[in-house]
């Protein structure tokens, strides 16, 4: 927020204080309810922003980035001396904003009136599907001020498509109605032209003052509230002070709804104040609506849900909790810990920034997601694995999006036929943690489907004879759904990729990979970023069967006969050298016997056998990497080594000198450092090399990629074609970042991880640049401003990377594990303390450190646990 410091924690350790936030049109923060099956809004410091359910239940117009110009939610004064004022009035006095968790108070001072307005917004959290605000008005005067108050919500009452598509029809469907209470919504149908529905629930805007008293009338739609002249800033039935009628039906039904409220004229004396409680909210019927709000229908029950929705929030961000000795770090962090959360119940979309606004979650996403879940809501991971695992398809690749539901998988929310080829790289990595950190291997053995549908051989084949009745499970040639294990799973995904390689035995970049921008280089494109993933899975599957041998007698696995091809040196090796051998393995032999359907018949393979196997690929393809994919470029007599992430659709090198300027990625580098296929001394210069080219000495972030300097790369992607310094072309896009961070912990470069941690932070809380509330935002422009707030899998590596490595609190197969990586500026006072779950008990690790030695200069001497040796 402008100005240095503008913004502030009170006491609670969370809740920010700013009295510049209403500068800032585009700032706007989350409100929601428990879970995805409930209310999501955005709000603004102006009360802007949206308020929905899922992409077919907008209760309000949905809002892009820029809608947030615009008024929605409103409170109007009207004073017959003074002129009318609105809580959504470009700020011409104080306005104060508080913004907690999850609550969103704005308080304004109007001096001429005499008057202060706040308005408290928030989602109860026992399960409504409604916003709730308190707005209190007060006499700040010394002589009595009469007023004449009017709530609005512009009642949207659609789906998110009837922004623009059938935007005037669809209104048409609207049937309101003036209830005591407020303004009700009733659309007969959901309008989709592949499938008219009936209308399911009514939409409503109730409201109510802080004794009960319904409001006096209503101005139930636009027309009658804004009158033919007037606008969402000044209507008419406020500018007018006229008085709310019962229309006629047809005035109401087929128009644009208002929710406008009218509540009574009062006279306030010196210091007095009044409560006025809106409602917006969904419900089964007009009846159910209104039994719900009465629920919150007066000053005393909404102070106690509020009470209720602070309790609730903060018992979720308080799950991990960090303390250096820095309380803004502290506070800042509680805010990340929230992030992780509200992208399970928002999902990537359903904030004003958005890639696509549909709703639903993408495969990489929900994986990344369940990393910090695994940290924050235990009990709620297993299941989700589990049920995700359920997604992969027999060919390594995966259903792309994940539905509302346990085990319901879509196949391209676009169904456009693409395969991301990292996709495989993430479960294995998700996985991996939640073993470790709560020892239930017994997770690896569980059985689960395999998606179907018409894609197959990774898009290279279609079955045009799979039809939707069919269903989405694969089955085998007796027609029973086959399930495999979760770590059958886990090594097709990653075994596949093994042999799916291009003419530099690269693995395929096919459709993209992480950078989602990356997605025009189909034929010829290959990723060795994602290949040093895959080969680091291999040999840490390698390490972990080989642990459950030891730990629990675990001789042979048990796999589809089809799948033991994939561990060809259990057979008839192939040569690892010859790609074209590679692809034949993969496309004439694997893929021919699994599609579309398997034998259903299993072997049992031994786990020594397995392992070696493993270790072979995942060495053979680290040797590669490191052998063909390094190289040094010169600079002013110095030398630069780096390792090149990418070939394009021209199977051309993409990094390295073009032209007389560097092209460099930090995903080419990250991968290679994280799974260590980099030695010590590589990542050394790799490190040298992201500093002289990466990173940016005036804001001090890494850049997601240098300047190329072209208008677009089709050889490439349409990342290409983003201004440079936006999004996937060299912002400084958070995600890259922290796992930047975390690959130089991991291999103990504490200081340059420490260092990469601190710059997003630095950026983040830069007040004047960022323009953002407290957490991690998707990326940095060149700016600093923090873009795409709240929704990116950044916060979940961002604690994933505190906790495990800086602080060194995890676990191996269930045990604790203490292996504080954390530099002596985290011991400001001597002491560095963290609060988190381990193993279903809540635990505190306190790392003491008077002398505030650095990484490496310490060493642990003593133990304590709960005071004893
Ligand atoms: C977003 C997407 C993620 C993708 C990344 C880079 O990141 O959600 O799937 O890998 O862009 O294209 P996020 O917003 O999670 O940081």
């Amino acid at each position: 927020m402008p100005g240095a410091n503008s913004f502030e924690y009170l006491p609670d350790g969370t809740t920010v204080h700013s009295s510049s936030a209403a500068r800032l049109r585009l700032l706007y923060a989350p409100l929601c309810g428990v879970d995805g099956q409930g209310i999501k809004s955005a709000i603004t410091p102006l009360l802007s922003g949206d308020i929905k359910i899922d992409k077919s239940r907008y209760l309000t117009k949905p809002a892009s980035r820029e809608d947030l110009r615009g008024p929605v939610r409103n409170f109007f004064l009207y004073t017959e001396k003074n002129g009318i004022k609105s809580a959504a009035d470009a700020p011409d006095g104080e306005v104060v904003v508080e913004l907690g968790q999850l609550w969103h108070k704005v308080t304004r001072l109007f001096p001429q009136q005499g008057l202060e307005l706040s308005a408290l917004t928030f989602v109860p959290v026992s399960g409504e599907r409604m916003e709730l605000t308190r707005f209190t008005v007060r006499n700040v005067s010394a002589v009595a001020v009469t007023y004449t108050p009017t709530a609005v919500v512009p009642i949207f009452a659609r789906a998110l498509a009837n922004k623009h598509d059938h935007e005037h029809v669809t209104a048409l469907l609207n049937r309101i109605e003036q209830a005591d209470a407020g303004v009700v919504v009733e659309p007969t149908m959901l309008f989709n032209e592949e499938g008219h529905r009936p209308g399911r629930g009514v939409y409503y805007v109730f409201g109510a003052e802080g004794n009960g008293a319904a409001p006096v009338g209503t101005f139930p739609t636009v027309e009658n509230f804004l009158g033919a002249g007037g606008d969402w800033s000044r209507p008419v039935a406020v500018l007018e002070d006229r008085k709310p009628t019962a229309l006629v039906d047809a005035e109401r039904n087929g128009s644009e709804a208002a929710g406008a409220l009218r509540f009574a004229t009062v006279t306030l004396g010196p210091g007095d104040s009044r409560e006025y409680i809106v409602a917006v909210g969904m419900a089964d019927s007009r009846e159910s609506g209104l039994a719900e709000f009465s629920r919150f229908a007066s000053a005393e029950t909404l102070a106690s849900a509020l009470e209720e929705n602070r309790r609730f929030w903060t018992a979720k961000t308080s799950t991990i909790e960090f303390s250096d000795g820095d309380k803004d770090f502290s506070a800042w962090m509680r805010w990340v810990t929230l992030q992780p959360i509200l992208r399970r119940i928002f999902g990537c979309s359903f904030l004003p920034d958005h890639d696509y606004g549909k709703g639903g979650k993408g495969w990489r996403d929900i994986w990344q997601d369940l990393l910090s879940l695994i940290l924050i809501e235990p009990e709620q991971v297993r299941d989700s694995l589990l049920n995700n695992f359920g997604g992969v398809r027999i060919d390594g690749s995966n259903a792309t999006i994940i539905g509302q539901q346990p085990g319901e998988f879509v196949a391209d929310r676009n169904a456009i036929t693409r395969v991301w080829m990292d996709h495989g790289a993430w479960p294995f990595a998700t996985t991996l943690l939640y073993i470790n950190q709560t020892g239930d291997a017994d997770l690896l053995f569980e059985r689960t489907p395999y998606f179907v549908d018409p894609q197959m051989s990774r898009t290279m084949e279609k079955n045009s004879a799979w039809r939707p009745e069919y269903g989405n499970r694969l089955k085998d040639r007796r027609g029973n759904v086959y399930c495999g294990t979760v770590l059958e799973h886990i090594l097709v995904q990653n075994l596949v990729q093994f042999f799916n390689v291009g003419e530099h035995n690269i693995t395929r970049l096919e459709s993209a990979d992480w950078n989602d921008g990356l997605d025009m280089a189909f034929r010829r494109g290959e990723s060795v970023a994602f290949m040093s993933f895959y080969a680091g899975n291999l040999l840490q599957i390698a390490d972990l069967l080989e642990r459950l041998a030891q730990a629990r007698g675990l001789k042979d696995i048990v796999v589809a006969r089809e799948v033991k091809a994939l561990f060809d040196t259990l057979d008839q090796s192939v040569n690892y050298d010859d790609a074209a051998a590679k692809k034949r393995l993969l496309f004439e032999g694997y893929f021919k016997s699994v599609q579309p359907e398997l034998s259903g018949e299993t072997v049992g393979l031994d786990v020594g056998e397995v392992v070696r196997d493993l270790r072979r690929k995942g060495r053979w393809a680290a040797e590669k990497i490191r052998s063909q994919e390094m190289f040094f470029v010169e600079e002013s007599g110095e030398t630069f080594s780096l390792f090149n992430g990418y070939y394009d659709n021209d199977g051309r090198r993409v990094e390295g000198k073009c032209d007389g300027r560097m092209r460099m990625t930090l995903t080419g580098q990250v991968f290679p450092v994280m799974q260590g296929v980099a030695s010590q001394d590589d990542i050394k210069k790799v490190v040298r090399t992201v500093n002289k080219y990466l990173r940016d000495r005036e804001l001090g972030g890494f850049r997601l990629n240098t300047d190329f300097g072209v208008r677009h790369y089709l050889a490439m992607g349409r990342a290409f074609g983003f201004a440079f310094g936006t999004k996937e072309n060299g912002a400084f896009f958070n995600h890259m970042s922290v796992m930047y961070a975390y690959a130089l912990y991991k291999q103990n470069f504490a200081r340059e991880g420490y260092e990469v941690l601190r710059s997003i932070y630095n950026l983040a809380v830069d007040g004047e640049r960022a323009q953002i509330y407290p957490g991690i935002p998707e990326y940095f422009d060149s700016r600093g401003r923090g873009m795409y707030h709240f929704l990116t899998g950044s916060a979940s590596w961002y604690i994933l990377t505190l906790l495990t490595m800086a602080y060194g609190v995890r676990g191996e197969l269930g045990d604790l594990v203490l292996a504080p990586r954390l530099v002596k500026e985290e011991f400001s006072s001597g002491l560095a303390t963290v609060a988190c779950q381990f193993a279903g008990r809540k635990i505190t690790v306190q790392y003491v450190n008077p002398e505030r030695l650095d990484f490496g200069q310490y060493r642990i001497q003593r133990v304590l646990l709960n005071g004893k040796a």
